[in-house]
């Protein structure tokens, strides 16, 4: 179970003893840019990745959309380093996560990936879910962790069900528990692989509300895959389509809609079965 929270924490602050209510490192999130650089992966002979380019700004809202088995996920993997390139550089604010960590670097940037599966522990409580990191690693004390359970839960719109059971929820109330988990180490990047998988429309909806209106709250980056074109046009300040491993377009929604790479057209026809929308 553990390995599927992904978080990334410098370490060695949880060894420190520490006076104020949380641990220094606990700040606000700052939200990073992003910079993918020619990156190239390939498992056997299947190459995954092929020269991927991406520049996602602090605080965007950024999707990446494409079919099944293209590669999308494996990218997202890489930007939270559980697979590592075959060549080419990640960037996160300007410093190569695949480098050697200079001992005087800046602070570590925090992330934390949304899981198509919210891995949630159903023997707990929504509170005891959201706080569970916080409380493992001793990030704050009890009082303020408290809090931060209270104000993580509000932000996507759980006020107040923190003595619920986690399996006594419905799958749209169980990703938002899992979104409020995610918030509680105040990530600066966040990332979400196929949030609304197994959503109905209207939940769906719902989610799209829940990551916006996130956005307006605290500044963070968001980084989304997803197959459901509906859900990243609606809330994506930007989108990538990747297809067969590469980038095929960049864009805001409207320019994705309006483009006329034949690939990314039939893609948007396909999936929404000829609905365009607004
Ligand atoms: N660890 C791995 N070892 C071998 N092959 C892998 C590994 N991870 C991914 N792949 C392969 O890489 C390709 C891309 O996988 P990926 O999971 O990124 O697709 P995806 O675009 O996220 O698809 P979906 O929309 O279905 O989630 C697939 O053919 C997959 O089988
Ligand atoms: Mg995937």
């Amino acid at each position: 179970m553990w390995d599927k929270l992904v978080h990334g924490f410098p370490g060695s602050v949880f060894e420190e003893e520490h006076r104020g209510e949380c641990v220094p490192e606990y700040s606000e999130p700052r939200g990073v840019d992003i910079r993918v650089e020619n990156l190239n992966k390939s498992f056997g002979d299947l190459h995954v990745l092929k020269d991927i380019c991406l520049d996602i700004k602090a605080g965007e809202t950024f999707s990446i959309i494409g079919p099944s088995g293209t590669g999308k996920s494996v990218l997202l993997k890489h930007i939270v380093k559980l697979v590592k390139p075959d060549s080419g550089r990640i960037f996160i604010d300007g410093h190569d996560i695949f480098a050697e960590k200079p001992k005087d670097a800046a602070r570590e940037y925090r992330y934390s990936m949304v899981f198509q599966t919210s891995a949630l522990f159903n023997s707990l409580t929504v509170g005891e879910n959201v706080g569970l990191w916080l409380r493992e690693k001793r990030i704050c004390n009890e009082g303020r962790i408290r809090r931060v359970i209270r104000e993580k839960l509000r932000l996507v719109g759980l006020e107040g069900k923190e003595d619920m059971m986690t399996s006594e929820l419905s799958g749209g109330m169980k990703k938002r528990v899992a979104i409020a988990r995610s918030l509680a180490m105040n990530p600066d990047l966040i990332l979400y692989d196929e949030p609304t998988a197994e959503l109905d429309p209207v939940t769906s909806d719902e989610l799209a509300r829940v990551v916006m209106n996130l956005k307006e709250d605290i500044s963070l980056t968001s980084v989304i895959v997803s197959h459901d074109l509906n859900f990243a046009f609606h809330l994506s300040d930007r989108v990538a389509m990747i297809h067969d491993g590469r980038i095929i377009e960049v864009g805001t929604p409207a320019e994705l809609k309006a483009s006329e790479n034949p690939n990314v057209k039939k893609f948007i026809y396909t999936t929404t079965k000829g609905i365009t929308g607004s």
